[in-house]
């Protein structure tokens, strides 16, 4: 497990040396882990480097891919509804923020927002961002934490007093299977504390024709974006997998009420990876990405069981996304 350091300690130099160490560690661990299972998998938060990233940024500008625009404009239209629920100072702390570019919708409507606490894995962009945001907010708090969000992570005491809204857009909670969400919500409850906020964007069910388009764009950037994890493998591990010889699916599970994700291999072939080998048959996959689908009522519900009662949820007309607010019940 790597534990990397706040945001404030990280800027030595050093410190950075040593967080890109032991993030390849567990990129190693984890593949070589995931490679030797019967059914082989790689968790989902590897497929963002910085070329994953970019790739990820080109999906949500694809007429296909409808959950950022959707999010988007629930965000704009809902914006003072959320501060009007969140009232006077507002400590908001977000899940996962790459961009910050939804936070900053909040932060528009919250003028008496005293604290920002983005918390990332990825460490350049997180400063770079924090560094905007403190020029373009300047009566803000900005404190980043760089660290991985699925783990619990302790909050700053310098954010403590005023109401603690946690922030955590993009569906990505669609990535945990409904247990590991529910366990995330657990924890996100005991960190924000009593009668604090949570906003949280969950994709819909669907059609599964949407779905299906969604992940699998005319334009092929869901495809190289997936791929990309191979192109990752190669540099970072050594790995030595011909990216001809493999190919992107993505398909509604209905059973399961998500998408998956895999890489295919399209023909019998062995793989090098940090000096292991791993064979591969015909059309077998390489599990990638799981993005769970709820409706209304069932995210609801799984929020109500793991420590947040639901205050309001917005949906979009054509019913492809939801917003909700939660609140912290007293037992956690
Ligand atoms: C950012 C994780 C929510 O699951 O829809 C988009 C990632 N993968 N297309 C999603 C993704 C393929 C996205 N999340």
């Amino acid at each position: 497990m790597i534990r990397t350091p706040p945001a404030m300690r990280a800027l030595h130099p050093g410190d950075a040396v040593a967080v890109a160490m032991a993030a390849r560690a567990s990129l190693c661990a984890d593949v070589i882990v995931g490679l030797s299972q019967a059914r082989k998998s790689i968790p989902c938060k590897y497929l963002y480097d910085a070329a994953g990233a970019a790739l990820f940024e080109g999906i949500c500008q694809t007429p296909e891919y409808y959950p950022t625009r959707t999010e988007l404009a629930l965000l704009r239209k809902h914006a003072g509804d959320i501060a009007a629920c969140a009232g006077g100072g507002v400590n908001l702390i977000e899940f996962g923020s790459g961009s910050s570019a939804k936070a900053r919708i909040l932060l528009d409507a919250l003028p008496r927002a005293s604290s920002y606490t983005p918390i990332d894995i990825a460490l350049p962009g997180l400063l770079a961002e924090a560094d905007a945001l403190r020029s373009d907010y300047p009566a803000l708090r900005v404190v980043p934490i760089c660290a991985d969000f699925t783990e619990t992570v302790a909050l700053p005491e310098s954010i403590a007093g005023e109401r603690r809204v946690g922030f955590f857009p993009g569906s990505t909670i669609g990535n945990f299977t409904p247990g590991e969400a529910g366990a995330f919500l657990r924890r996100a409850a005991t960190m924000l504390g009593n009668d604090s906020l949570l906003i949280v964007g969950v994709d819909l069910r669907k059609d599964q024709r949407l779905l299906d388009a969604a992940y699998n764009d005319a334009a092929g950037i869901t495809a190289a974006f997936n791929l990309n994890l191979l192109r990752r493998l190669n540099r970072e591990l050594r790995a030595n997998f011909d990216l001809a010889a493999f190919s992107h699916g993505a398909h509604y599970n209905a059973a399961q009420a998500r998408v998956e994700m895999h890489i295919y291999s399209l023909a019998f072939q062995t793989v090098r990876v940090d000096g292991r080998l791993f064979s591969f048959t015909s059309g077998e996959s390489i599990h990638t990405e799981n993005s769970h689908k709820y409706s209304v009522t069932e995210f609801q519900a799984l929020a109500g069981a793991n420590g947040f009662r639901p205050l309001h949820c917005w949906t979009d007309a054509a019913n492809l996304f939801s917003l909700h607010c939660l609140v912290t019940t007293a037992i956690h």
